[in-house]
């Protein structure tokens, strides 16, 4: 028999008609939270009974959990479920005293929101778990010189010039794009003037900016499937109507029927996540369609200074004159996220119209670590600090490799995973559910991702778990991995001994 909430969301779900199923399913939960159907310390159904009750699938019920932990609307334990949280986001949204009045204003203010905002909203995926075994993607935060570089900036902080005081509409700090210059000349082989790079928050600030400043609502962008999301939730928010292509061992594979694309989104260096390498054939490809289209390329180059073995591969930018690309780099993977500095490096005939909006948008700021960072590039110490790094990470990488080869197999290491980057890919077998067994390990501390939720086309999503070596020490890493094993152990992805 049905019961009271299944009644409740059934009728809900019947007014739900936009997005994929799960969202509707989460929006619907979610509203209950907020409306007090389903009270703060209540224990939601488990996903199995409920995808019974609601005709769908279970995966379609883990997906809206996840989802709401995501958010903080739930949290799991162990062995007893999931429950919903005892303070909603929506608390932390307003400071009115009144318990029962910030439900009720807080679900107003979420109506409130654009239906891109909404959207977007619904779409965060963003985890609140930025560190430890095995967070994909952040390196060891904890191994930078902190000490040398606040020595810098505390000189420069002492007795600051005027200009790192000041609005600035230049791009960014002179020293630092100079220090740029020089550094992607040599090591990603980047083609450029110091007047065509521009200072960024991050490569998540240069996607927004770029999409809003060359784009139209309506116009057509192509992205990698399975592929990033962060920037993918971005592109849709400004408009744009995302063309998924699939992914190769050579890379994106292009579509030449596709609608044509203003924008081309791609991570040639280490296509992200499943860690192949853009062929040759494949850049010249690209690039032509490019051409022929009058479109422009993003090439995400977030992780490319650890690679770990073989030749480097020089970037997508650099390979003939004047490419039609649009290079993202970022400080987030080689010195720390929460830095928040990246940079473009934009084609010359974008640059005065680039740097007038970015300054007329977001004025420009940070100069003095701006100018901090061009001093510790210039004295070396960036380039040791990445050395020391990949040796590091050399290490973890081949101590994952090593307890999966050991305890798994060696199939279970996916077949694109070059000797690179801050992750690997765990490949699973077709009928592992690999959002379940994501939310078991959260649930027992061990933070990874599922494969499957990468990829936009469900029916060609393939399962996995993305693994981040490089913020884990090899003694947790072990405790970690036995863990994961267990899961594993559990959905019968693994026998019992
Ligand atoms: C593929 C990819 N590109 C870009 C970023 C974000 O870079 P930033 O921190 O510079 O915004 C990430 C973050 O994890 C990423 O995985």
């Amino acid at each position: 028999m049905r019961s009271l909430l299944g009644d409740h969301l059934l009728q809900r779900l019947q007014q739900q008609t936009e997005g994929a199923l799960y969202q509707r399913v989460f929006r619907c939960l979610r509203d209950a939270m907020i409306e007090d159907v389903l009270p703060p310390k209540t224990r939601l159904p488990a996903s199995r009974d409920l995808a019974h009750e609601l005709h769908v699938s279970r995966n379609t019920i883990l997906n809206a959990y996840e989802q709401l932990q995501a958010q903080g609307y739930v949290e799991a334990f162990t062995g007893s479920g999931t429950w919903v949280s005892e303070k909603l986001p929506e608390t932390y949204l307003n400071v009115s005293s009144n318990e029962s009045s910030i439900k009720a204003q807080n679900s107003y203010e979420l109506k409130n929101l654009s239906k891109r905002g909404m959207n977007f909203f619904e779409n965060a995926a963003a985890s609140p778990n930025q560190w430890g075994a095995f967070v994909p993607g952040v390196p060891d935060v904890t191994e930078f010189p902190h000490a040398e570089f606040s020595k810098i900036l505390l000189r420069l902080n002492r007795q600051p010039s005027v200009n790192n005081l000041i609005y600035t509409n230049e791009g960014g700090c002179l020293e630092l794009k100079q220090a740029l210059v020089e550094y992607l000349r040599v090591a990603r082989s980047v083609k450029c003037d110091t007047d065509q790079i521009l200072i960024t928050e991050g490569i998540h600030q240069a996607v927004d900016f770029i999409s809003r400043v060359l784009c139209d609502v309506g116009d057509h962008v192509w992205v990698e499937d399975p592929g990033y999301w962060g920037a993918r939730n971005i592109l849709t928010m400004n408009g744009l109507n995302i063309h998924p292509m699939a992914v190769d061992h050579e890379g994106i594979i292009p579509d030449p029927t596709a609608p044509v694309p203003k924008l081309i989104f791609v991570t040639p260096s280490h296509q992200y996540p499943l860690g192949s390498h853009l062929s040759l054939s494949r850049r010249r490809q690209l690039l032509d369609l490019a051409r022929v289209h009058r479109s422009w390329i993003i090439e995400d180059d977030y992780d490319s200074e650890f690679r770990f073995e073989g030749q480097p591969f020089p970037s997508l930018q650099g390979l003939e004159e004047n490419t039609p690309v649009i290079y993202m780099g970022t400080f987030s993977k080689t010195i720390y996220p929460a830095l928040r500095v990246g940079y473009m490096v934009v084609p010359k005939s974008l640059v005065s119209g680039l740097k007038t909006i970015s300054a007329e948008l977001y004025r420009g700021g940070h100069m003095l670590t701006q100018q901090a960072l061009a001093e510790f590039i210039q004295m070396g110490h960036y380039a040791a600090h990445i050395r020391r790094m990949r040796l590091l990470y050399t290490k973890r990488r081949a101590f994952l490799i090593e307890l999966i080869e050991r305890y798994l197999g060696s199939n279970f290491v996916h077949e694109y995973s070059h000797e690179a980057g801050l992750h690997l890919v765990l490949k699973l077998p077709d009928h592992a559910d690999d959002v379940a067994i994501g939310q078991i390990a959260l649930t027992r501390g061990v933070k990874v991702r599922p494969l499957s939720q990468y990829f936009i086309q469900n029916q060609n999503a393939t399962r996995g778990l993305l693994l981040g070596f490089a913020c884990v020490a090899e003694k947790e890493m072990l405790m970690a991995f036995s863990v994961l094993r267990q899961c594993l152990k559990e959905h019968a992805i693994l026998p019992e001994n």
